[in-house]
């Protein structure tokens, strides 16, 4: 879908987060020409260099962080010639009046804060003094979203003094993913999963974010947040969100939006019992997690799961199960909706017949599967053995269909003025007034995480949540 003419100003466009996403998103973008000739991208940060500077220092993160390909040096050239630099000192006065006199009056205007969220409304607030945010205007904000629901109405205030909501574009990355899209077509664009959605038909649903990654030089901000700031209140409960959603009426944000919020609302408060954590201990000659945070007593957990209800009428009596966590077996995301065993058997000596599964797949190798039973090829008796309708995305759509990455779809949504994809106020709201009484409760009681080994699949807590119910959590790592 083309898109019109932009001034993207991307604040902190010399930090980690711009070099290793945004601009190589937005090289995508231009490879495959989407975006228009008058496009333009402006860079910003306290950093002191011109535009020269700017373009060498994106073409080495470009050649960097995107593959190589026969035209890249030359597509390149022409992407960086969209490129120019304004040296901006946001917490002063500094520099607002040279990013004004570079942004055009018509054409669309987005200013993406790749910065601390400190610095949120500050900057609202000088675009909004300068005159440089028009009503078209978008804003484009990234986690962490506060650190409670406090800070996040307080964030949400600072954004509203300045900007509507609707010019407001609080970035989830999971909702960037392929797949994480997919489970919307996978539901509402197709027939035969709709019916069997609900409590009568699915035992339970798991959602599985599982990262072999430690801490890697995150310490400072990891060990004040931990699994449930840093991967729960966000991406596991957008995941859970449009896996429990109901349909909305159409495809437009505030449908979309208007019944995920729905179904954070519906969540049961989480009993203590129902939640393990756990922090991942020294391996053989390895660190700790304590070693990678510099903090030897720290209390952080790295792993969460937990049992959650969705108390509405269709999710009534099917919990969902969500686990994440640092340093395990393999980096693996899946949400795998379970379904109720068959009711009764009619094949002899083959015991218990196993519910069909339905697993989409996030990361690595993006795919839906479902298992299924059938009867085991050959002579003999009847048996039975389990096998997936395996269908993996690169095989489906040819290998040579890239999947694009999150960040280059949400940015190009920026510009549409396409808000599906991004958060809203009130949902964000709504996810930490969730959360907050269980961070609450583990301060008041000094509850402290369990250890578990690294390559594991977490600690044996976890593996209790589900036990104790009948049940298992799939395999991580294959
Ligand atoms: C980020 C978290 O939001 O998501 C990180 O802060 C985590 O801790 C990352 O590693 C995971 O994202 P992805 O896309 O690699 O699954």
């Amino acid at each position: 879908i083309p898109v019109d003419p932009f001034d993207l100003v991307l604040f902190g466009a010399t930090g980690d987060l711009a070099k290793r996403k945004i601009l190589p998103g937005l090289f995508h973008r231009f490879e495959v020409g989407q975006m228009p000739p008058e496009a333009r991208i402006i860079g910003s940060a306290r950093t002191e260099m011109d535009a020269e500077a700017f373009r060498q220092s994106t073409k080495d993160a470009i050649e960097e962080f995107t593959p190589d390909s026969p035209n890249r040096a030359k597509t390149l050239a022409a992407f960086l010639e969209r490129l120019d630099y304004v040296t901006v000192d946001v917490s002063s006065d500094q520099g607002w009046q040279d990013l004004a006199q570079v942004l055009r009056p018509d054409v669309v205007r987005a200013f993406y804060l790749s910065v601390g969220p400190s610095l949120f409304a500050d900057i609202a607030g000088r675009l909004h003094e300068c005159g440089l945010a028009t009503p078209d205007s978008r804003i484009v904000v990234e986690k962490p979203f506060g650190r409670d629901l406090a800070s996040a109405r307080a964030l949400n205030e600072g954004l509203r003094a300045c900007f509507e909501e609707h010019q407001i574009y609080r970035i989830d990355h999971y909702l960037g993913k392929e797949t994480v899209q997919n489970l919307m077509a996978l539901r509402f664009a197709n027939s035969l999963f709709e019916p069997l959605w609900n409590a009568t038909h699915v035992d339970h649903v798991q959602i599985t974010v599982a990262e072999s990654i430690g801490i890697d030089g995150r310490g400072a901000y990891y060990d004040q947040s931990g699994a449930m700031r840093d991967m729960v209140q966000n991406h596991l409960v957008q995941l859970l969100c449009l896996t429990a959603m109901e349909p909305p009426s159409k495809f437009t944000p505030n449908a979309v939006r208007d019944e995920k919020v729905k179904v954070i609302e519906a969540l049961d408060p989480v009993e203590p019992a129902d939640i393990a954590r756990g922090q991942y201990r020294a391996d053989t000659g390895g660190d700790s997690y304590r070693d990678h945070v510099g903090n030897s007593s720290s209390s952080t957990e790295s792993f969460i799961a937990m049992k959650v209800s969705v108390a509405n009428w269709r999710w009534s009596g099917t919990p969902f199960y969500l686990r994440t966590g640092k340093r395990l077996r393999a980096r693996e995301s899946e949400i795998a909706v379970v379904f109720r065993d068959p009711p009764h058997t009619i094949f002899p000596n083959v015991g218990r017949l196993r519910g069909n599964v339905l697993v989409i797949r996030l990361q690595p190798d993006e795919g839906i599967t479902l298992r299924t039973t059938i009867k085991d090829p050959g002579p003999g008796g009847l048996r039975l053995s389990e096998v997936s309708l395996d269908m993996s995305f690169a095989d489906a759509l040819g290998a040579d269909v890239r999947q694009q990455d999150a960040y280059e779809r949400l940015v190009m949504d920026v510009i549409r003025g396409d808000q599906t994809l991004f958060m809203r106020g009130d949902e964000v709201e709504a996810a930490w007034a969730w959360v907050d009484p269980i961070i609450r409760n583990w301060e008041e009681t000094g509850d402290q995480p369990a250890a578990y080994d690294p390559g594991s699949s977490g600690p044996e807590e976890a593996l209790m949540l589900m036990h104790r119910d009948g049940r298992r959590w799939r395999h991580i790592g294959g």
